[in-house]
């Protein structure tokens, strides 16, 4: 059987099953009923300290994705699952997303990270706002959303990163036609994680560090090791009361408190380049987002260190991956491959007069980017402490509970995406204006949505929109790719590309 038609019969199979057990409609059109109790929302089967102890001895829940999806097929869309000393409340419908959302507050919280926070109180070190709660949370974000998060922000950042998505095709072409056959096969992951560096650095400290040109320096390699540590050995403590892992887990912690050692000198030394520059003398020009931050924001130096490690802790693998993978659906459907091509033909005169045309000129790519996005969720879940009661799927859920979306489930749904196994850019297309809209929830929602998503989307547009312009990308491999979770959602392997120079 062919793969996809394997796929489709697994997901089909328990999918229909459950849509005769359960409306799985996104709106069920029922009598209102008498609400339920928190208790009797259906429990995951299995003792909550044998998945401690499965998390110890696996080193990580690599299949939690799949897990749980099998989970929903079985208990329906919401289930209660602990694990050691957390309890949650997991649910996967848009419809219950919207009701997170109506009832968010000042103060959105999410899963308390102690690994992340535990390396910050043993050094004193002030927390950015990903890990900050209550008013200092939203006292730093509303200083940190003008010069990240906004269209002005945007427009200022988005001629540098055009920039580096420019020299990395040309890198790859000047590589491409070293070969008499005018095309290169690689392993383009090292590529498109130096291409993520030079841009982020770029937009954060105004710094080109030419990973693109040169061989990468070691300390580049050391960062990136240094965060695929550090998000592996977030999954195998954050789960585990700390009294249990400081006893069971000691390598671990140490492993996980070096990988923060290695990236906070890494950032720390990209502020200090900067902040000395900036003590001579004020900049003419932008010079990217630390630099605003540092001469226009009401923030203490502390605060604004803090969140650069955020930023750029951040905005490494998160862009990486779905870059990645979505290279890799485009190589194995040249169709789409094609059309995405002819729209980036016919826009680059205007792209190249102005980037920023990228995101109004772009239509198709930007939805293959949520398509890719909604297949491979770099975030598998959203998560809330909600701050009061509410109702999803007629259960009564009291303030305070951490409740998860789980993106990977949602983006899986038949009854939310026809035929969801699927790679259709289009599909975000066909229903605009009607009304209807696909949930694009990879950067979250509300007030805490991601911080760094418009430089995501820029990075990721500019870089496919020069690679398409230059490039048939080709693959041998048709399967699916596993997809393990190591804090955010990566493939375990990738599959060989070829790039192929078009004239
Ligand atoms: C495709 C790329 C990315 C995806 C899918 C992604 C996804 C997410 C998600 C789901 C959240 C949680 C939002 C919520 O709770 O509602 C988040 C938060 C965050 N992201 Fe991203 N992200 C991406 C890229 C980036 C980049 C490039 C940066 C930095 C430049 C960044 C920095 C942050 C920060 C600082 C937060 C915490 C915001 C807060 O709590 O106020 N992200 N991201």
């Amino acid at each position: 059987m062919a793969v996809w038609a394997k796929a489709e019969a697994w997901l089909a199979g328990p999918w229909l099953a459950l849509h005769r057990a359960r409306p799985l409609s996104t709106r069920a059109a029922l009598a209102p009923k008498a609400v339920l109790p928190f208790e009797a929302i259906p429990q995951c089967p299995g003792n909550k300290w044998m998945r401690v102890l499965q998390l110890w001895r696996e080193q990580g829940f690599e299949n939690i994705h799949l897990d749980m999806h099998q989970i929903f097929q079985e208990l329906g869309p919401i289930f209660r699952f602990d694990v050691g000393g957390r309890h949650m409340v997991l649910v996967m419908l848009p419809e219950d997303v919207e009701r997170l959302q109506k009832v968010e507050g000042l103060h959105p919280q999410r899963m308390f990270l102690e690994p992340w926070l535990a390396y910050r109180q043993l050094h004193g070190l002030k927390c950015g706002v990903f890990l900050l709660n209550g008013p200092a949370w939203r006292l730093d974000r509303l200083q940190l959303n003008p010069g990240v998060l906004s269209l002005q922000a945007m427009q200022k950042f988005t001629p540098l990163v055009d920039g580096v998505a420019r020299d990395f095709s040309q890198a790859l072409r000047e590589r491409v036609m070293q070969n008499a056959r005018g095309s290169l096969t690689l392993d383009v992951k090292p590529s498109i994680f130096r291409y993520t560096i030079e841009a982020s650095n770029l937009v954060l400290f105004g710094e080109r560090l030419g990973l693109l040109a040169h061989q990468p320096n070691p300390e580049s390699l050391d960062f990136i090791h240094a965060l695929e540590i550090m998000f592996k050995s977030t999954v195998q403590l954050m789960f585990m009361p700390r009294s249990l892992s400081r006893w069971t887990s000691t390598g671990t912690w140490r492993e996980h408190f070096e990988a923060w050692d290695c990236i906070f000198q890494y950032a720390n030394k990209a502020i200090q380049r900067l902040y000395q520059e900036l003590t001579l003398g004020h900049p003419w020009h932008y010079s990217g987002v630390v630099a605003e931050l540092l001469t226009h924001a009401n923030m203490t130096v502390d605060a604004i260190k803090a969140n650069s490690i955020d930023l750029t802790a951040g905005s490494v693998d998160t862009t990486a991956y779905p870059l990645l993978m979505t290279l890799f659906e485009l190589a194995r459907n040249p169709g789409v491959q094609q059309a995405l091509r002819q729209e980036s033909l016919a826009a680059a005169a205007r792209i190249s007069e102005n980037p920023q045309r990228a995101i109004t000129e772009l239509p198709l790519l930007r939805a293959a980017l949520k398509e890719t996005l909604r297949l491979y969720p770099v975030g598998i879940f959203l998560d809330r402490h909600v701050s009061s009661d509410l109702v999803l799927q007629n259960y009564h859920i009291p303030a305070g509970t951490l409740v998860k979306v789980l993106l990977y489930s949602l983006g899986r749904n038949p009854a939310v995406f026809a035929r969801p196994e699927r790679y259709h850019p289009q599909r975000w297309l066909d229903n605009q204006g009607s009304g209807t809209r696909f949930p694009h929830l990879a950067f979250g929602f509300g007030v805490r949505q991601c911080l760094g998503r418009r430089l995501a989307q820029v990075e990721m547009l500019l870089l496919l929109h020069h690679v398409l312009k230059n490039f048939l990308v080709e693959t041998l491999v048709q399967e699916d790719i596993k997809m393990i979770y190591r804090f955010i959602l990566t493939p375990s392997t990738l599959p060989l590309l070829t790039f192929r120079a078009i004239n």
